[in-house]
C-alpha cells in the first residue's frame, strides 16, 4: 500500500528508548563460535550488541522506552488510548505484551494489541497508528518497537549469532496542527517468506528436527534488502511530491552497514544526512528503527521542520516507509 497523508496532521510528540545494560562485543563471540571481530566488522559493521538478562522479557524493555516516551511528550499512562508494540519476540504468545505494558504504564482506557512484521513492525505500527489517531478512532498512541532476538538465535549457528541484539524504542503519536507524517509506503512479499522464518514457533508443523531458532539465507535476504531499501524509499517520496534533495535525515532499518551504504549511496544522500548506531547496537528487529532516531535527535539532528525518511525490511519479508516532517522539540539523550 501507498497513501499520502491527508486530513488531521498527526505527528511523533514523545520519543523514549531503552537498551539492556549488558553488551557482548564481538571479541566475545569469537570465543562462543569460529568467528572474528575482523570478520563481522567487515561484512556487518558491527563492533557490540546489547544482550536482556535471562529475567528480562519484551515488556521490561518496552516498559523503561514507553516510560520514556510519555516523559518526553509530557503525557500520562491514562492519557494513551493506544497501545501497539511491535516485536517477534513478545513475552508470550498471549497476553500481549502491549496489554502487559498497557496496565503497566497505567492506560486503563488503551485497547492493547501486538504486531508482528518482523524487523519491519515499527513502520507497520506507526503507520496504523497514525490512520487510527487521524481518523478520530483514538487520541493518543503509544508505539513500541523492540526485540529479544537473543532468546531465539541458535547460539552454535555463526552466520546469524554475530547479526543481532536486543533493545527497544517507543514513540507517542498524537494530532498537531501542522506538520507531521506525510505519507507511508508498506509491502510484503511471502514468497519470499521462506528466506528468514523461526520454524516450529506457531501452529505449522515442522520435522521434530527443525529447532524453533531464527533461520536465514543472508545471501538472498541482502539482495531483498538493498532492492526495497531504495524502491520503498524512492515511492514514499514520490507520492508525497518530495525528493531526495528534500530530506534532512535519514533513518535506514539497522540490519547491516553494507546494506545502509548501499541504499545511501543509490539514493543519493550524503553521510551527514545518514543515521547509523548497528555498530554499537546491532541489528534489534523492531527497536532498530526507534533507536536510531533517539540516536539522531540525542545529536540534535531532530529539530522542528527537519524532513525524516524511516526505511524499514525483514522478516515476512515485508518492508515499509515513512515520512514525516519533524514537529517535536526532542529532550531525549543519545540512545
Ligand atoms: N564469521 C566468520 N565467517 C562466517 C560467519 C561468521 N560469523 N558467518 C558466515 N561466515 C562464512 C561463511 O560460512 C562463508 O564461508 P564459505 O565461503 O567458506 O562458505 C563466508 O563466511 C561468506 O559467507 P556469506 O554468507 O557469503 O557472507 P556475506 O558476505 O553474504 O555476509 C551476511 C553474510 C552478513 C549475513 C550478509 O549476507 C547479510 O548481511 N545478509 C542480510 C542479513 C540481514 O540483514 N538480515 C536481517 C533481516 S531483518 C529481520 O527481519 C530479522
Amino acid at each position: 500500500m501507498i497513501a499520502r497523508a491527508n486530513g488531521n496532521h498527526v505527528s511523533i510528540t514523545g520519543l523514549g528508548w531503552h537498551v539492556p545494560e549488558r553488551v557482548l562485543t564481538n571479541d566475545e563471540l569469537a570465543g562462543i563460535v569460529d568467528t572474528s571481530d575482523e570478520w563481522i566488522r567487515d561484512r556487518t559493521g558491527i563492533r557490540q550488541r546489547r544482550i536482556a538478562a535471562p529475567e528480562e522479557a519484551m515488556s521490561d524493555l518496552s516498559l523503561a522506552a514507553s516510560r520514556r516516551a510519555l516523559e518526553d511528550a509530557g503525557v500520562r499512562g491514562e492519557d494513551i488510548d493506544l497501545v501497539i508494540v511491535a516485536t517477534v519476540t513478545p513475552d508470550m504468545m498471549f497476553p500481549a505484551t502491549a496489554a502487559l505494558v498497557a496496565e503497566q504504564i497505567g492506560a486503563t482506557r488503551a485497547a492493547a494489541y501486538d504486531l508482528s512484521a518482523g524487523c519491519t513492525g515499527f513502520m507497520y505500527a506507526i503507520a496504523q497508528a497514525y490512520g487510527m489517531v487521524a481518523g478520530g478512532l483514538v487520541q493518543r498512541a503509544l508505539v513500541v518497537g523492540g526485540d529479544i532476538l537473543s532468546r531465539i538465535l541458535n547460539w552454535s549457528d555463526r552466520s546469524t549469532l554475530v547479526l543481532f541484539g536486543d533493545g527497544a524504542g517507543a514513540v507517542v503519536l498524537e494530532r498537531v496542527d501542522e506538520g507531521g507524517f506525510l505519507g507511508f509506503e508498506l509491502g510484503a512479499d511471502g514468497a519470499g517468506g521462506r528466506e528468514l522464518l523461526l520454524p516450529s514457533s506457531g501452529s505449522r508443523k515442522f520435522e521434530d528436527s527443525v529447532p524453533p531458532y531464527l533461520t536465514m539465507n543472508g545471501r538472498e535476504v541482502f539482495k531483498f534488502a538493498t532492492r526495497v531499501m531504495v524502491s520503498s524509499a524512492e515511492a514514499v517520496l514520490e507520492e508525497c511530491g518530495r525528493t531526495v534533495e528534500d530530506v534532512d535525515v535519514y533513518v535506514p532499518h539497522q540490519a547491516n552497514v553494507r546494506i545502509i551504504d548501499h541504499a545511501a549511496r543509490k539514493l543519493g544522500f550524503p553521510d551527514e544526512k545518514v543515521v547509523v548506531n548497528v555498530d554499537r547496537y546491532g541489528n534489534t528487529s523492531s527497536g532498530s528503527i526507534p533507536l536510531a532516531l533517539a540516536d539522531a535527535a540525542g545529536d540534535g539532528r531532530l529539530q522542528p521542520g527537519k524532513l525524516v525518511l524511516m526505511t524499514g525490511m525483514g522478516a515476512g519479508l515485508t518492508w515499509g516507509s515513512a515520512l514525516i516532517e519533524w514537529t517535536h522539540e526532542t529532550n531525549g539523550a543519545t540512545a
